[in-house]
């Protein structure tokens, strides 16, 4: 029997290894993370992230040939094929602060594979690393081997939150990077054969090492453009009267140009846009390709810009200030269907209101109250660094609300601002949010998902990204 250990049982670790759990009966599969509690929850009723299928993959086959465990030094040691699924985030401190990757926990795990290790086996790069990463671990595993051989492959994971399960069921590629050589190649043919067991073997793509590295970065990159694409047009749409979905339809229709990942909104967010794209920036940095990083530095410039032109709006409309009005958010998730909170465009919203002394009522059906205070009160990029997980601020706590329910958090409130494009919000019964708010009463929808014409004729002045806007927020004009 195949044994298979991931170091990290996080939103990419735990799926991915359900998912080959579920898929290849004949392989164990043991999920290892140094969080305590996180694997206490993996082995509970309650998992620790919020994806919908999950729960049914992982009673399918949790105890059978799936394990959660704490004891990783163990389970490294009976493995065959071992991946790294370990955080990477943006380094705070030292060379390349605020840009490049801080790979301590990475080269935490590389060091413990070499050193617990008795045999060989093949080590898989699931992470999203900077290109040339494997050289390092390379380096790393082999200086420390005592005769081992170790094979390292890249084999990026493509799954979106929220989806993470039907991406895995259903990838639309797998890549496996690795050394042209025949230890390399044979290295490749083996992790080629587990994603075998389901997914049709001309979507696994092979590549060489670095290839699989960077097709990763530069994935992320493309799609977060197309998103300060479209949102970079939402603001011209505004000023000029367009309408950005009618835009973005009549541009995604080109077969060329395709019609996914082309809704405006507040911004995207989420753990790896934004990581990326500073990594990516530094890389092309360190070498020597200043205009190349300039260029995709303006992915992250724009939606920064969308974010702030955001809050303005809202401020603007409101006769120039929200001091302690009370201002409703609904959804402060990255998007719907995940409780993750991680670089959620809500942040900078949120903090943006607050800058301007607003009370924020805040609901969210996945997110709880302390992680809200909490992302409310960190500073940029420490939610990837545990270590610095700060205490929450008795500020930001007193001028913010966290509530159960869409109603109770705009019941008195003078706006509205949508977050997240919840299902739910799309059905609430706005005739009688109306009635319960203060007038004139403001809906600022960042994910165009109100149908505004009806709200309109409700009584509301309604904001929605990159749509025509009312005679009152043209007389309000807002500044980024
Ligand atoms: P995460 O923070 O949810 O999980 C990482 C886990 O690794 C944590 O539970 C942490 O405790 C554990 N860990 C850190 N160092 C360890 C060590 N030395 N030994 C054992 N456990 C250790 O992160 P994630 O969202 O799963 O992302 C992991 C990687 O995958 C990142 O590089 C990310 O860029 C990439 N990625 C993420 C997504 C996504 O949707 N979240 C998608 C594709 C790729
Ligand atoms: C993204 C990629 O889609 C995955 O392929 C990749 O594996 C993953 O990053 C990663 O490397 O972590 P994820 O961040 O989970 O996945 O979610 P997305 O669906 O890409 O959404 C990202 C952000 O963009 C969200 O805030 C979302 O609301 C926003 N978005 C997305 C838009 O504003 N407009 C769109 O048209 C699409």
């Amino acid at each position: 029997m195949v044994k298979i250990c991931c170091i990290g049982a996080g939103y990419v670790g735990g799926p991915t290894m359900a998912v080959i759990a579920l898929k290849c009966p004949s392989i164990e599969v043991a999920v290892v993370d140094i969080s305590i509690s996180r694997i206490t929850a993996w082995n509970s009723d309650v998992l620790p992230i919020y994806e919908p299928g999950l729960d049914d993959v992982v009673k399918q086959c949790r105890g059978k040939n799936l394990f959660f465990s704490t004891d990783v030094e163990k389970h490294v040691f009976e493995a065959d094929i071992v991946f790294v699924s370990v955080n990477t985030p943006t380094k705070t401190q030292g060379l390349g602060a605020g840009k490049a990757a801080d790979l301590t926990y990475w080269e935490s795990a590389a060091r413990m594979i070499a050193d617990v290790s008795k045999s060989d086996k093949i080590v898989v790069e699931k992470s999203t690393v900077p290109v040339k990463t494997a050289e390092a671990i390379e380096k790393i595993l082999m200086h420390n081997s005592k005769g081992i051989k170790f094979q390292i492959l890249s084999n990026p994971e493509f799954l979106a939150e929220g989806t993470a399960i039907k991406d895995l069921f259903n990838p639309d590629r797998v890549l496996i990077g690795g050394r042209e050589t025949p230890e390399g190649l044979k290295a490749v043919q083996a992790l080629k054969s587990v994603y075998a067991h389901w997914v049709p073997e001309q979507r696994i793509l092979t590549t060489n090492l670095w290839s699989a590295e960077l097709s990763k970065l530069a994935a992320n990159a493309f799609l977060a453009q197309r998103i300060s694409s479209v949102n970079a047009m939402s603001a011209l749409c505004e000023a000029t009267g367009a309408n950005i979905q009618q835009v973005a339809y009549a541009v995604g229709t080109d077969s060329r140009i395709g019609p996914k990942f082309l809704n405006a909104s507040v911004g995207f967010g989420g753990s790896c846009f934004q990581k990326d794209i500073l990594n990516l920036v530094y890389i092309c940095e360190c070498n020597g390709l200043p205009e190349v990083a300039e260029y995709w530095k303006q992915v992250i410039k724009i939606n920064d810009y969308q974010k702030s032109r955001f809050v303005n709006r809202v401020v603007a409309s409101m006769f120039n200030t929200v001091s302690n009005k009370k201002i409703a958010i609904l959804g402060f998730a990255f998007k719907k269907d995940t409780g993750d909170t991680r670089e959620t465009p809500a942040i900078d919203v949120c903090q943006g209101l607050l800058g301007d002394k607003a009370n924020l009522s805040i609901y969210d059906p996945q997110v709880t109250e302390d992680q809200i205070q909490r992302d409310l009160s960190m500073n940029k990029f420490d939610w990837d660094h545990p270590i610095h997980l700060q205490p929450t601020s008795p500020t930001t706590v007193k001028k913010v609300s966290v509530v159960w329910d869409a109603y109770e958090a705009t019941k008195d409130a003078h706006g509205i601002c949508i977050l997240t494009e919840w299902d739910e919000f799309k059905t609430l019964d706005f005739q009688k949010i109306y009635e319960n708010m203060q007038k004139p009463a403001f809906v600022f929808d960042g994910r165009n998902i109100v149908d505004a014409e009806k709200l309109r004729e409700i009584g509301f002045i309604v904001y929605s990204i990159g749509k025509p806007l009312d005679a009152w927020l043209k007389d309000m004009p807002a500044v980024a």
